[in-house]
């Protein structure tokens, strides 16, 4: 004789069978082992029952459930099975795929790492500074007087609180300074800002790669052994380096830098591409102000400091005609870069 416990496990299983949806199994679920399923209903009758009978009945209740159980997940994933399969079917994996865009660096970018390459192996440390300064770093720091052109509202960007954008990279020069005693060798690079007149060579934002190098006995030689040696790993090795004398407030003697080679678009002409020179005692002297200490004794202590211009290096190097390419953001100019 079947015991009902049987009986509903087989009316369970035959339902599970012949469902046709997911909602069909959850129905069968519920009625047969859910809280007050009359499956689940017979743990509460295994109180009334003899205690002889209870071990067999709990047993074939255990083995029902989890029948039924089994049979439930199943069904389950067959349901599953068919709807991906379903899903499959609609789509046609012979069509070609939709090609994702990859992306490349910006040609400025390009001439940063580039120069940041030459100047890690000749032992230069990376160092930065933010783009909005103060005076003091962009100007009294730097020697620069309060009546020098560069301070002049028409050629800088002065925010209302008096801090500005700065106009050059050499800020770095005292931010490294201050924060570091000699002797210290670093490049920073980034951007720069001047209310120049926008043309094919001039932006008013602009990028620069400056470069200080504080040690004992550092001399002229130095920065125009160094200079060189940079500018031909860059430009190759027949590029001609030409230094003329110039001004800086920071610097003195000053000298601006020149290259030419046959290699280079232009051919026989100079093209400027950096300031530098022999730091300023007066440098020094402002940065032990700020430090509090003497640590930068222009006594003991020389330097050279340099600012390559980076839109210019990457125009000559990548053959760039006008600098307003570089923000203008058009993919068929960037692509070429890729
Ligand atoms: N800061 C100068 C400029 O922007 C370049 C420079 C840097 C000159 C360091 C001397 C030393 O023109």
């Amino acid at each position: 004789m079947t015991h009902p416990l049987e009986q509903l496990r087989d009316d369970a299983l035959r339902e599970i069978g012949s469902a046709t949806d997911e909602h069909a199994l959850e129905a069968a679920r519920i009625k047969y082992i859910g809280k007050s399923g009359s499956i689940s209903a017979w743990g509460e009758r295994m109180k009334t029952l003899d205690k002889t009978e209870r071990p067999v009945i709990g047993k074939l209740l255990n083995e029902v459930r989890n029948a039924v159980t089994a049979a439930l997940e199943t069904r389950s994933a067959q349901f599953r099975i068919e709807k991906e399969s379903g899903a499959l079917a609609r789509i046609d994996i012979s069509l070609p795929g939709t090609p994702g865009e990859i992306g490349s660096l910006h040609p400025l970018y390009q001439m940063h790492e580039r120069a940041i390459q030459i100047f890690r192996r000749m032992g230069f440390a990376l160092a930065e500074g933010p783009d909005v300064e103060t005076e003091w770093y962009c100007f009294d720091a730097l020697n620069t007087p309060p009546d020098h052109p560069a301070r002049n509202e028409q050629d800088t960007f002065y925010l209302p609180d008096g801090r500005l954008l700065r106009t050059h990279t050499s800020t770095v020069q005292i931010r490294a300074m201050e924060s570091a005693s000699p002797p210290i060798r670093m490049i920073a690079s980034g951007a720069a800002y001047r209310r120049d007149e926008v043309d094919a060579t001039h932006s008013a934002q602009f990028h620069q790669i400056e470069g200080l190098y504080v040690d004992e006995n550092v001399g002229i030689a130095d920065l125009k052994g160094e200079l060189e040696f940079f500018l031909r790993e860059l430009f190759g090795s027949e590029t001609e380096v030409q230094f003329r004398p110039h001004y800086f407030p920071f610097t003195e003697p000053s000298l601006e830098v020149y290259v030419r080679s046959k290699a280079l678009k232009g051919g026989e002409q100079w093209i400027e591409v950096a300031g530098c020179g022999m730091v300023h005692p007066a440098v020094f002297e402002a940065v032990n102000k700020s430090r509090g200490d003497n640590a930068y004794d222009p006594e003991k202590w020389s330097g050279y400091a340099f600012g390559l211009g980076m839109d210019r290096l990457a125009m000559i190097l990548f053959d760039i005609p006008d600098i307003r390419l570089f923000a203008q953001n058009d993919l068929r100019f960037l692509r070429q870069f890729a």
